[in-house]
């Protein structure tokens, strides 16, 4: 694993950049996390996709963490031909601390698949990540409660200096809508965690591609091709080398 001091002067997108070439260099992994407490984020969903996204754009051996409860992402990678390794872990801050450096140890790209409501376990992820990432819904009730997870990541940053690093994006969001707009203009008004740009749309076809336990990365022609571009768009902006 990669353990990095802040040093003065290094600009965000330069961290990510250097993060990606000392993985190439050494291969050591990274480990990036999807997280919102809030529940019906788009965690899930992002994760399984940033996931299947290392596997066949980077080429790296990805490793999926589960820390929902309810075990959406192993369930769906499980029930998938996707072939990402993956492990659920109790959403417990001790097992976080204790067994994610473990696996770690196994893989490039680690990406953890937050829970809802517990924070404690969301904070020692923070306390472990190379990348936070995280989907916000753009509703009033979301974008508040987006203001605790970005908290979180500023507590994590002052215990570790600087680390780790962050963006957040609009999930979910319905094109043309005053709440969209209204949602981009909250979020990019937070400190400290940039926005990206890319906005990932709410569609029936990413909905359905639990059920179908595969991702929109596969699909070739249609809607899918369309949503895995937004995706593709989306980890684009953050992992600019990729
Ligand atoms: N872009 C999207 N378009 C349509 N449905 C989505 C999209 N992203 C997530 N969903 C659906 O919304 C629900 C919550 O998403 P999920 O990824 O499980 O969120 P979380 O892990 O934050 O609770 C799921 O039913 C999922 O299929
Ligand atoms: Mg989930």
């Amino acid at each position: 694993m990669l353990h990095r001091g802040w040093t003065k002067g290094v600009t965000v997108d330069g961290l990510v950049q250097q993060l990606f070439a000392e993985l190439s260099a050494c291969n050591s992994s990274v480990i990036i996390g999807s997280l919102n407490q809030k529940g019906g984020a788009g965690k899930s969903t992002t994760a399984v996709h940033l996931a299947h996204r290392f596997q066949l754009k980077h080429g790296k051996s990805v490793h999926l963490v589960d820390l929902d409860p309810q075990g959406t992402s192993s369930f769906w990678l499980q029930a998938s031909d996707l072939g990402i390794e993956h492990t659920f872990l109790a959403a417990d801050s001790d097992v976080v601390l204790e067994q994610l450096p473990a696996v770690a140890e196994t893989a490039d790209v680690v990406v953890v698949d937050g829970p809802a409501g517990l924070s404690d376990a969301t904070r020692a992820v923070l306390l472990l990540a190379d990348m936070a990432l995280i989907p916000v819904q753009p509703s009033g009730a979301d974008v508040r409660s987006a203001v605790d997870a970005v908290r979180l990541v500023q507590q994590a940053r002052r215990i570790r200096g600087g680390l780790p690093d962050a963006r957040l994006f609009i999930s979910r969001a319905t094109r043309g809508t005053k709440l969209l707009q209204e949602a981009r203009s909250v979020l990019m008004q937070l400190e400290g965690i940039p926005l990206l740009d890319t906005a990932i749309t709410q569609r029936q076809i990413v909905a359905d591609a639990f059920g179908q336990a595969t991702s929109v990365l596969n699909a070739k022609t249609g809607p899918g091709l369309e949503a895995g571009n937004e995706f593709n768009r989306l980890f684009s902006e953050v992992f600019p080398n990729g």
